[in-house]
């Protein structure tokens, strides 16, 4: 489990998005976090501690001068016993007193004692979040060292508002904690390395589409893994149902063509993986309104015209990243197949999957590959598509670490 035995200290301030830390204690708990939380007095009027104590299995710590409390465990004491600390909702009140070492209730008594790191994840109205005092308070924090996640843009809680001041989703939050805790080196930092992913959809009209079945669980694995490197990813990614990898800037597109101008957007890069699986053809006109069935007219002939080649383009671009990956999705003569996509395509490596009904790889959530470069092919044994993504991120590492940032 990724915590697996992590104390976090969960500080809830008085904000609406309090319900959804909540789900955050649940998040950390299934993932093996010891989580402890303490409330401000302005969470409670959101949450109840009976809840948070319920979902943390612990008790919930409120006041600073609990005579039990202060003698059982202290401020000092439950910051010594964390690994880290999160604030989440960061209130502006909350940020407001941690910038200027204000330390008046248990909250901000913690967070202004402890040497752990803290990670903040503020929320909270857009014009309290851009007015000029938060500003402050957040470049403050920033230089002393506390991470932050989001907040996002988006609607807010209050009918009517909408900006940035969401707060980061709970799986967002939790991505962020983990970057934090994860203290493995970071050879790809500084590096950023495009990733594709899922399939594209090409319109036959304005309901209908050819699609195929990738689910883009490889994809996303790897872009995750990538970044647990301290890649600067960006994603790719077609219509998928999966989330978006968690902290991971994600581009979403349709069709082929919309990935190809997406990912020369997104150029110059170290490197670019592309898992995605792209048509190879679509539609030479898709209608614009809905084809009709006609009695007597029998089905329509749909005149197909062959994809960009994101893979070629950007294999022979100008601005050719330094590594350029593959993948080749293939029912049979899977490294000949590859060696063949090699060679026409400009790239430096080709994963090759076997994709046939007895490979299992679209979809499912093992993958059995096999490498193909110019100096031999390297079959790798059945593996889940995170540990397939954890090597690729660490051969990537390998073949980029010569090479100036
Ligand atoms: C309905 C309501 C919603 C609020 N939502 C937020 C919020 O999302 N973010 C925020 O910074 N303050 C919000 N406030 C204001 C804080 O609750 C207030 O500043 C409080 O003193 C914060 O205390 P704390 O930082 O100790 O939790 C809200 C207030 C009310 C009445």
């Amino acid at each position: 489990m990724t915590f697996s035995g992590k104390r976090i200290l969960l500080i809830i301030g008085g904000g609406i998005a309090a319900y959804k830390s909540l789900d955050l204690i649940r998040r950390l708990r299934e993932r093996g976090a010891l989580v402890r939380c303490v409330m401000t007095g302005a969470a409670q009027q959101f949450v109840t501690p009976l809840a948070v104590g319920a979902l943390s299995a612990d008790h919930v710590f409120t006041d600073l001068f609990d005579r039990q409390d202060e003698q059982d465990v202290g401020h000092i004491r439950l910051s010594r016993e964390a690994d880290m600390i999160v604030v989440a909702p960061a209130t502006a009140d909350l940020m407001a007193k941690l910038a200027n070492g204000l330390a008046n209730d248990l909250a901000s008594a913690v967070l202004l004692a402890t040497d752990k790191p803290v990670v903040m994840a503020p929320a909270m109205n857009p014009k309290m979040w851009t007015h000029p005092a938060t500003r402050r308070n957040h470049a403050t924090l920033e230089k002393d060292g506390v991470a932050f996640v989001g907040p996002n843009k988006g609607e807010m809680a209050e009918s009517g508002e909408a900006g940035e001041g969401r707060m980061a989703e709970p799986l967002e939050i939790v991505a962020a904690i983990e970057a934090r805790l994860d203290t493995r080196p970071k050879p790809l930092a500084g590096r950023r390395i495009i990733v594709t992913s899922g399939p594209t959809h090409e319109p036959i009209d304005p309901v209908r589409y050819i699609a195929n079945r990738s689910s883009g669980k490889q994809g996303h694995a790897i872009a995750a893994a990538l970044a647990r490197l301290g890649a600067d990813v960006r994603l790719v990614s077609g219509p998928v149902g999966i989330p978006d990898p968690a902290g991971i800037d994600t581009i979403h597109v349709e069709s082929a063509r919309e990935m190809r101008d997406a990912v020369e957007g997104l150029l110059p890069a170290d490197a670019a993986v592309f898992v995605a699986a792209v048509a190879d053809w679509r539609t030479a006109n898709s209608a614009d309104e809905k084809i009709k069935k006609v009695p007597g007219d029998g089905p329509p002939t749909l005149q197909m015209v062959e994809n960009p080649d994101i893979l070629a383009t950007i294999g022979h671009h100008r601005n050719r990243p330094y590594l350029v990956v593959g993948f080749a999705a293939e029912t049979q003569n899977i490294v000949a197949n590859a060696e063949t996509k090699l060679k026409k395509k400009g790239v430096d490596f080709i994963v090759a999957n076997d994709v046939s009904a007895a490979g299992g790889a679209m979809g499912g959530d093992r993958n059995r590959v096999k490498i193909v470069s110019r100096t031999g092919v390297e079959a790798w044994p059945d593996m889940s598509k995170d540990e397939v993504a954890a090597r690729l991120a660490d051969v990537i590492a390998e073949r980029l670490k010569t090479v100036a940032v």
